[in-house]
């Protein structure tokens, strides 16, 4: 692996902290003066029409930014990433989450590390939609004879943002009487409450743990496990015998994992396991076997048209030069403002309600990925990295947070995500109930550009100290994402692209984006804590003195 480049030393960083130093942002002025500057910074990507000219860019300022991906290599690393080179340094693995949306067919077949990874990719997802088939026909039952009406979905992190978060995005495509659901959180009230209205009867369990070996979900597949044997024997339909439990599991329980011999070890016949690989990053995951639960509830069609949608945003971002590479552009951008502007964090507010766990999924796939102080080759960062990703729906967050995105001292980047179509066609006395929604979307991105100057409050009638408190500096950057309707291989493609934002990111400072060990020493502490809140002597002692007082605390108010 190539030493990264330092961003800092190259020619385009010197060139941008020159333009930075004299820059004065001018949305106003800059239309005023070009009027082609809309339509120069409308990108298309596949299906989306992406409007970049609400940034604070001039043409230099793009041009640097684009010098500066050619000077840290940005093309050839996704070169190298395509063909499966090991990216992933620390683990020693390529980064192929770009094989599992390769159609069916592809030529040349994609061999990598000996091993062919279409025809992998392509068996998985033959036995995954063959499988969901059964379950959609109900040619799949329940122990008890009875067909699926639910299926509960028991992962964490990448092994539920994504299934749960294009679950709620295409909701309207379930179509086969059986609703999904997603428990995540090792607190148990997130098992209880989605489990409580629910028959075992009808019910079927995926345990998706792409390592198998993760505290909460193993735990919920446990406690899932004993909610079914308790139902099903109250029940009078199974009896107390082990015979009777294992195949209540068989019938009950399928699971998702690149370590299958742990699959078997819980109880879970491999028949009804779908396997991936190590070259899948769990936040790059949902577009494996782990989006079983959709290929369920919407489909194994709407799951294929869902990897058609990323595979369309694969090829934009593999063969289309820099200057109108979508991705990498707003990769470039996000740089901009990260390390030139102080911008701390990155909103995205996507107009519709289906995307209301866009964000959260963005979270985990920006933060995860770029939230690093170290570069591939063990030395530190040499600018700042991975900036908060968050968001809300509009028009929500116009409601809450919106003031200081507007009116606050911080420069926030956001990315506004719309719909021309509903899912849901709805009028009020006549008035076009998504029409008005998109009006919002309109003017917010308006006025946050534009602004209000004094000049224009005053002559609303408005005076003295009110005059400061209702204008707005404008020059807030935002990018309007548009696209016809939120179909499935729209939401693949929104989802590719937040994908190679973060890649391009990475890449620029030098990341290695995918894995992931910041995670690490929390789940270590809580193990060695685990005894002390049980009130182990020895594991409470070991503790720090905070620790010790918060343990005190616990077992002072402990009920039972
Ligand atoms: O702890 C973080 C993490 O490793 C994520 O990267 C991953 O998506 C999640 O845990 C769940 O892991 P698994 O799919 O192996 O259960």
């Amino acid at each position: 692996m190539n030493a990264p480049v330092d961003p800092t030393r190259t020619a385009a960083w010197s060139e941008l902290t020159t333009l930075r130093d004299s820059f004065s942002p001018d949305l106003r002025g800059w239309f005023a003066a070009d009027p082609d500057r809309a339509e120069r910074l409308s990108l298309p990507l596949a299906d989306l029409h992406v409007d970049l000219s609400k940034n604070l860019v001039t043409d230099d300022v793009l041009a640097a930014l684009l010098r500066l991906a050619e000077e840290t290599g940005v093309a050839g690393r996704y070169q190298a990433m395509f063909s499966g080179v090991h990216l992933n340094t620390t683990e020693d693995r390529a980064v192929l989450h770009t094989a599992l949306r390769r159609p069916a067919g592809s030529s040349p077949a994609l061999v990598v590390d000996g091993q062919d990874v279409d025809a992998d990719v392509q068996g998985v997802l033959d036995s995954l939609s063959a499988f969901a088939a059964r379950v959609r026909s109900g040619d799949w039952r329940g122990v008890t004879g009875k067909k699926v009406t639910h299926v509960v979905n028991i992962g964490i992190g990448g092994s539920d943002l994504g299934p749960v978060m294009v679950y709620e995005a295409l909701k309207p495509y379930a179509d086969a009487g059986i609703q999904a659901r997603f428990v995540s959180n090792i607190d148990p009230t997130d098992l209880a409450q989605k489990t409580s209205d629910l028959d075992p009867e009808t019910t079927l369990f995926i345990v998706a743990s792409k390592t198998f070996t993760t505290l909460e979900t193993l735990t919920n597949a446990r406690l899932a496990r004993d909610w079914l044997w308790a139902g099903l024997t109250a029940a009078g339909a199974i009896d107390d015998t082990d015979d009777a439990r294992t195949d209540a599991v068989s019938h009950h329980f399928v699971a998702v994992s690149t370590a299958l011999d742990k699959v078997a070890a819980f109880g879970i016949n491999p028949v009804n396991a779908f396997g991936f690989w190590d070259w899948v990053g769990g936040r790059y995951s949902v577009d494996s076997a782990i989006g079983l639960s959709l290929a369920i509830a919407l489909g194994p069609d709407v799951f294929r048209d869902l990897l058609a949608g990323f595979h369309a945003v694969d090829e934009h971002v593999r063969t289309t030069p820099l200057e109108k590479n979508v991705p990498v552009l707003m990769g470039l951008l996000n740089v901009w403002y990260v390390n030139f502007f102080g911008a701390q964090s990155h909103a995205v507010l996507p107009y519709a309600q289906q995307l209301s766990r866009f964000p959260a999924y963005l979270q985990q796939l920006t933060m995860e990925s770029n939230g690093k102080s170290v570069r591939w080759d063990g030395s530190p960062v040499t600018t700042d990295t991975g900036e908060v990703f968050w968001g809300e729906p509009g028009t929500n967050g116009q409601h809450a947070f919106y003031q200081l995105i507007h009116q606050g001292t911080r420069l926030i980047p956001a990315d506004f995500i719309a719909f021309v179509n509903p899912a849901y066609p709805l009028t009020d006395g006549g008035q076009d109930v998504h029409a008005l929604f998109l009006a919002n979307f309109l003017a917010q991105t308006k006025a946050l550009a534009f602004g209000k100057t004094a000049e224009e409050v005053e002559a609303e009638g408005t005076t003295g100290a009110l005059v400061a408190a209702r204008t707005f500096a404008g020059n807030r950057p935002t990018t309007s994402i548009f696209a016809p309707a939120l179909t499935p291989q729209v939401l693949g493609q929104l989802i590719a692209l937040y994908e190679h934002i973060t890649f391009t990111q990475g890449t620029i400072w030098g990341i290695n984006s995918f894995d992931q060990w910041g995670v690490e020493l929390g789940k270590q502490l809580a193990m060695q804590i685990a005894p002390a809140i049980e009130g182990d002597a020895a594991a409470i002692e070991a503790q720090d003195a905070s620790t010790k007082a918060l343990l005190a605390y616990y077992a002072a108010n402990r009920k039972q």
